[in-house]
């Protein structure tokens, strides 16, 4: 599939080679295409990536996934058509100190985007844990877990298999709204990680009887 990543950080790099590594086709949008670290990382991905702007990456496949810093997204979504796209939504509405949220209760970051991104298709995923665990998200031979929500039971099941080919246990978690579920248990990891002292490496999975 082709998929275009808005933004080429730590979790928009890591989401792009893992994907690439899976045959899909990845367009990085950037503010700066030509610089090192972007060429860099086109180079160690190889064939299968390529960078540009965001309205290039936009234009190149319906399928957009969103790494950018939370306060940068209305401007980059108000600026573009989205109308039909899917978008996959990875942000956590974090305040400028990372210290919480900073929306929730009766709304979530997820449906703010689906307000800007007018007529695309949302989904909130991956804001749950740490990018080196998407880098590698398997724990004692097992998957670690990774919720999904969104509206459109079509484009869901691309973006569930998307998750799954990250290496995820994907789970439907349900509707978009339930993001105001899933944006707190991301606050969650972070929390756990940065003030309890439980570090990055670990994730949460699921275990049945
Ligand atoms: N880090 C994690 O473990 C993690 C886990 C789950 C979810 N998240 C969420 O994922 C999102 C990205 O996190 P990250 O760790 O990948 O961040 P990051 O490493 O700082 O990367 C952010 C990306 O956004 C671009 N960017 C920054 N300001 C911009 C602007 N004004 N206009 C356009 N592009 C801009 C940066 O480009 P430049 O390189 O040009 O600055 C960079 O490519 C955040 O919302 C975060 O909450 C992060």
């Amino acid at each position: 599939m082709k998929i275009s990543i808005l933004g080429a950080g730590n979790v928009g790099s890591t989401l792009g080679k893992s994907w690439a590594n899976k045959g899909h086709e990845i367009f990085f949008g950037v503010r700066h295409s030509d610089d090192e670290k972007t060429q860099d990382l086109i180079k160690d991905i190889g064939n299968n990536a390529q960078a540009g702007t965001n309205s290039e990456a936009i234009a190149f496949s319906n399928i957009i996934v969103l790494a950018l810093p939370w306060q940068v997204v209305p401007k980059v979504l108000e600026a573009a058509d989205l109308s039909d796209k899917i978008i996959i939504d990875v942000t956590n509405p974090l305040t400028p100190d990372f210290s919480g949220l900073e929306i929730g209760f009766n709304t979530s970051g997820a449906e703010k985007v689906a307000q800007w991104a007018k007529g695309a298709k949302v989904f909130k995923s991956f804001n749950q844990t740490g990018w080196e665990n998407m880098a590698n998200p398997i724990y004692e031979g097992k998957s670690t877990a990774m919720l999904v929500c969104g509206d459109d039971e079509a484009a869901k099941k691309t973006v569930l298999q998307l998750v799954s080919d990250i290496g995820f246990e994907a789970i439907d978690a349900g509707k978009l709204e339930v993001a105001r579920l899933i944006e707190p248990f991301g606050m969650t990891w972070i929390h756990l990680a940065f003030k309890q002292g439980l570090g990055r490496d670990w994730a949460f999975q699921i275990v049945r009887r």
